[in-house]
């Protein structure tokens, strides 16, 4: 019973679209409907600057850490807690408040993984960060880092490696116009003017 409280806690504070209310905070065209579509930090970036898409990244970092962490304190099993990650994840894609149409979930996933350590978040902030310092492109940098993010967990936590690989998928799923973009060569890399439109 307490695992399905904290899976739709998850699911209901993963559905808080910080990207939606940043940009209403800041008065910035809606995520929505401008630049990649995507209610996410790299695309309140791209129209707002460093401080709002920062104040996005965090909100949407501790929507997955603080459920997680909860359900940890609680002392439900490790599979629970792999569920409650899920669950954070499934409300920024799919949030409850905002018609089911939210983001990508990359921030969020990061933040439910952080509880299971340092040394797994230090792979996957050095994934992204390598990526995107080659690439420029904010998408592969995310696409490369989840398929990693199931090889590291194993490594590190194995007995979180499902629910990871759950994660990647709707994670990859989320992007499939990223991806297109990415293989058309029209995908825009970090800090260029020209916003791609979904
Ligand atoms: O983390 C989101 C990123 O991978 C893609 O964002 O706005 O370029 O679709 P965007």
């Amino acid at each position: 019973m307490l695992a399905i409280l904290m899976f739709v806690l998850a699911y209901l504070l993963g559905s808080i679209s910080s990207a939606i209310l940043v940009s209403r905070l800041f008065k910035l065209q809606d995520p929505r409907t401008h630049g990649s579509n995507n209610p996410g930090a790299t695309n309140v970036y791209r129209l707002g600057g460093a401080f709002p898409a920062v104040l996005v990244l965090v909100f949407d970092i501790l929507k997955g850490t603080i459920p997680v962490w909860g359900a940890y304190f609680l002392q439900l099993e490790p599979l629970v807690l792999g569920l409650v990650a899920v669950g954070a994840c499934l409300g920024h894609m799919y949030p409850v408040f905002f018609n089911f149409k939210g983001g990508k979930a990359v921030a969020t996933a990061f933040g439910a993984l952080l509880p299971i350590g340092l040394s797994l978040a230090g792979l996957l902030i050095t994934t992204w960060l390598i990526i995107v310092a080659v690439s420029r492109y904010s998408s592969l940098a995310a696409l490369v880092t989840v398929l990693l993010a199931p090889l590291y967990t194993w490594l590190i936590k194995p007995l979180y490696t499902l629910p990871v690989v759950f994660i990647t998928v709707l994670i990859i799923f989320r992007h499939r116009t990223n991806i297109v973009r990415l293989f058309a060569g029209e995908e825009p890399k970090v800090g260029a003017k020209k916003a791609p439109t979904d």
